[in-house]
């Protein structure tokens, strides 16, 4: 497998305050890469370095991020365009309020997939309708006529990570993309990013606050705190046997039920 993504000393200011400190990791293709650590370590300042849109504040202080073999720190804005939400997508915690409000989701969603695949409307429609329902949306017809507002929140974020996956990225950036939704639904959501790794072989990076979700979905883990990457290696080897004691203290306070709960509606 070839390298997808490599960070090499990654480090971010806010407003001259160190908040990213010296990040190193690399993950080849069809990777799950899950990060963990507490409020305030840098997981979501990590994933916004990566795709190039820190918030004004926010400042490259050294470092390189090379995406299958390109810098992107080097690119363009027209460079960027190309790559971000297509062959690199992402998903945030309120994705769905990124929804135009006075245009159907039927309408955005098909216009989304045919700026990327030559497809006739049709046949847009039926891959829509049909990732809407691989998350859970019961009636996507409906869902694909409705206006953003006339859906919940819940279901909005469903939408926006259904329009997410119908790119078929390379990369899938997700910040705690579930963490607004029931556990049944969070199950799902889970299910259908590792199907999404294995059909397309999108590699993703996951930020989750739950321990139990990583150590299921991920090949690998990084623990963040304090800014920085304090342990990093592959899922089960971290699991059975945690070198640092911040990582070890998470494996303890697994939120078990809820864990479980996700991991096995995931595999019914
Ligand atoms: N836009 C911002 N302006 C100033 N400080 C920020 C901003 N975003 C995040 N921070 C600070 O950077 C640190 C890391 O934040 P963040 O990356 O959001 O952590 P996490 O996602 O792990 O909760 C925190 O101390 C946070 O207060
Ligand atoms: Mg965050």
């Amino acid at each position: 497998m070839t390298e997808l993504l490599c960070v090499n000393d990654l480090s971010v200011a806010y407003k001259g305050m160190p908040v990213l400190k010296h990040a190193v990791f690399s993950m080849k293709e069809k990777e799950i890469v899950c990060i963990v650590g507490e409020s305030g370590s840098g997981k979501s300042t990590l994933i916004r370095t990566i795709l190039g849109l820190l918030p004004a504040g926010g400042r490259y202080i050294s470092g390189d991020i090379v995406f299958q073999g390109n810098h992107l720190l080097h690119y363009t804005q027209e460079e960027w365009r190309r790559v971000r939400g297509k062959r690199m997508a992402m998903i945030f915690q309120d994705s769905g309020s990124y929804l135009n409000p006075i245009r159907k989701v039927g309408s955005q969603y098909i216009e989304s997939i045919r700026t990327h695949f030559k497809l006739s409307k049709k046949t847009a429609y039926n891959r829509a309708v049909q990732l809407l329902s691989n998350m859970k949306l019961d009636d996507p017809d409906r869902v694909m006529n409705a206006y953003p507002c006339q859906l919940s929140g819940g279901m909005r974020q469903r939408v926006s990570i259904a329009m997410a996956m119908a790119m078929e990225p390379e990369l899938l950036l997700a910040d705690e993309p579930t963490s607004a939704l029931d556990v049944i639904t969070q199950a799902q959501v889970m299910k259908q990013l590792l199907q999404l790794r294995d059909t397309f072989g999108t590699g993703i990076i996951m930020v989750t606050h739950n321990m139990a979700v990583a150590a299921h979905m991920a090949d690998k883990i990084g623990v963040m705190k304090d800014g920085k990457i304090v342990e990093w290696g592959n899922a089960e080897s971290m699991i059975d046997s945690p070198k640092h004691n911040y990582t070890m203290k998470l494996l303890t306070d697994v939120p078990e039920l809820e864990g479980k709960d996700i991991v096995r509606s995931a595999h019914p």
